[in-house]
């Protein structure tokens, strides 16, 4: 499947919006996007687009000093198992790095196994778990690290 990776601009919202709500339980409303895409500074919004121009996917990170926080992520469930959420991590990661971040944090479901399954791949450790964090069903957050020798190690291995 063929796919570009480029900055998300507010024409994207509505489509990325939809992949949000078709994906996650607790989804963002499309004002927060608004406010990644247009305000917020710290924000690092990406999405994947097809050949034919459709967002495949999409990954919001924010950038606080030296830290990548990742904040929202999802790909078209139609797109899934094409590598296209490896890329889009990746590519946010590199943005951050570039930008001076040199950890990483994040949040998952402890029952999501694709996130879990990527983000253990690519270097993340699970630090601590929030017992019956998500509002919905109760299930626990792990909060997963990437710590600044794994974040090195992610980044050079991807440009070599
Ligand atoms: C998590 C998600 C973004 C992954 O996107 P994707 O484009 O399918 O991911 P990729 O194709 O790049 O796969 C990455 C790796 O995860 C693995 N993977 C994907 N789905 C999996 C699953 N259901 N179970 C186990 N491993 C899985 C792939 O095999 C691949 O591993 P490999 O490189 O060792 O083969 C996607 O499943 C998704 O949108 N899920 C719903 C939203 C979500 O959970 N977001 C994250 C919130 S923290």
């Amino acid at each position: 499947m063929e796919f570009t990776i480029r900055p998300m601009k507010p024409s994207d919202i509505p489509e990325v919006f939809a992949i949000d709500k078709a994906s996650a339980a607790l989804y963002w409303p499309e004002r927060s996007y608004h406010f990644e895409v247009e305000q917020n500074e710290a924000s690092r919004p990406f999405v994947a687009v097809g050949s034919d121009g459709e967002i495949l996917g999409f990954i919001v990170f924010w950038l606080i000093i030296d830290e990548a926080h990742l904040a929202n992520f999802a790909v078209r469930e139609s797109a899934r198992l094409h590598g296209i959420g490896r890329a889009l991590l990746l590519h946010g990661l590199k943005s951050c790095h570039d930008g001076g971040a040199r950890v990483s944090f994040l949040e998952v479901r402890a029952g999501n196994a694709a996130a879990r399954h990527l983000y253990d791949a690519s270097g993340y450790h699970t630090e601590s778990i929030r017992k019956q964090y998500y509002q919905d069903n109760h299930e626990d957050a792990l909060l997963m690290n990437l710590d600044p020798e794994d974040y090195e190690k992610l980044m050079k291995e991807e440009t070599k």
